[in-house]
């Protein structure tokens, strides 16, 4: 009504930091975030990352630097790659029990022993033509490729993960894990299963540090589409079945939609992947004066947890880290 003054004042709780703080709904946690670590052969490496300024692939004698950055910022938990000695169609290094990851975590147990060790179990940085398995002609076999994936995942177990993350999308691999697992020894090891990950563009730069792009083709058979939002509950029932202990949506931002879904369809925890691209986004726009990467970060970072995401992969953790220890 014109001359009257609105009752409703939205406004009085935002009139101060003291009292935006007292009313905020939803505060990152620095042990909520999950650092991904790329780890590569090798002694005394550091190498940068083109794709993704800031980031770097450590050899297992100085990932533990980076590691003990994240824990001193209040990071608890790490996710490994390997970049493999040497790749052939079937991805043996993967299961070496002197492969780069199983190094990395020996390594990292003793830098960091509060440290969660978390490994990505995958074939796609280990076979020579790039694919999450093997191949019959130009196809991505599924039923061979449970096996492998198997026999990494116990592998990982066995040099000391605390937890194993299968990103490969095949189907059945939750199951096939689950039992390898078992039957060596492992029950008490969680499986976090990107349970919906889609073909994204947004993998882009990570297939640079983890020279796993594709040699042929794409994703797309055995990746999910990024136009199916049903279908990804469907990827999450049938997870949850096999037994995953914990599942993930990748990428993030684009599908805030879909970790809203899955937090309100299941009871685990679910987490998200802020993926490379996403990453790489912000900091080609903060490096142009474009976007202030701090508050870009702590807003995205602050929506997917608002989405329902529990934990959140990024290759932000520590910097985020030490600021949201503070709000
Ligand atoms: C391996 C894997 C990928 C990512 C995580 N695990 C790449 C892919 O599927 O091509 C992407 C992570 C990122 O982009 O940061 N399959």
């Amino acid at each position: 009504m014109p001359g009257e003054f609105p009752t409703v004042r939205p406004r009085r709780l935002r009139g101060s930091e003291r009292l935006r703080t007292l009313v905020r709904e939803t505060r990152l946690h620095p042990a909520s975030l999950v650092l991904p670590l790329f780890v590569v052969p090798g002694r005394g490496k550091a190498e940068a990352v083109a794709s993704m300024p800031g980031v770097r692939r450590w050899s297992v004698d100085r990932v533990g630097e980076e590691a003990n950055r994240a824990f001193e910022a209040g990071v608890r938990s790490v996710i490994l790659f390997g970049i493999p000695e040497g790749k052939d169609p079937t991805g043996t290094h993967a299961w070496r029990e002197d492969g780069v990851v199983q190094a990395a975590l020996a390594a990292l147990r003793k830098d960091v022993p509060e440290m969660t060790l978390i490994t990505d179990v995958c074939l796609c940085e280990y076979t020579d033509h790039g694919h999450c398995g093997v191949l019959h002609g130009e196809d991505v076999a599924n039923d061979p490729t449970l096996e492998l994936l198997a026999r990494e995942a116990v592998s990982h177990a066995r040099a000391g993960a605390d937890v194993v993350a299968p990103s490969d999308m095949m189907d059945g691999r939750v199951g096939a894990i689950r039992r390898a697992l078992d039957q060596a020894g492992f029950e008490r090891t969680p499986i976090l299963s990107y349970a919906v990950k889609y073909a994204s563009g947004f993998y882009g730069p990570f297939r640079d540090a983890a020279e796993s792009t594709p040699a042929f083709g794409d994703r797309r058979s055995y990746q999910m589409d990024p136009a199916n939002g049903r279908e990804a509950l469907r990827e999450l029932e049938q997870d949850l079945a096999e037994g995953a202990d914990l599942v993930m949506v990748k990428p993030a931002l684009p599908n805030l939609d879909v970790i809203a879904a899955v937090r309100a369809a299941c009871h685990v925890p679910v987490a998200a992947y802020q993926v490379s691209g996403e990453y790489a986004m912000i900091k080609a726009a903060a490096e142009r004066g474009w976007l202030d990467e701090e508050r870009v970060v702590d807003e995205t970072l602050t929506a997917i947890h608002r989405a329902g995401a529990d934990l959140i992969l990024t290759y932000f953790a520590e910097s985020a880290a030490r600021r949201c220890a503070w709000r």
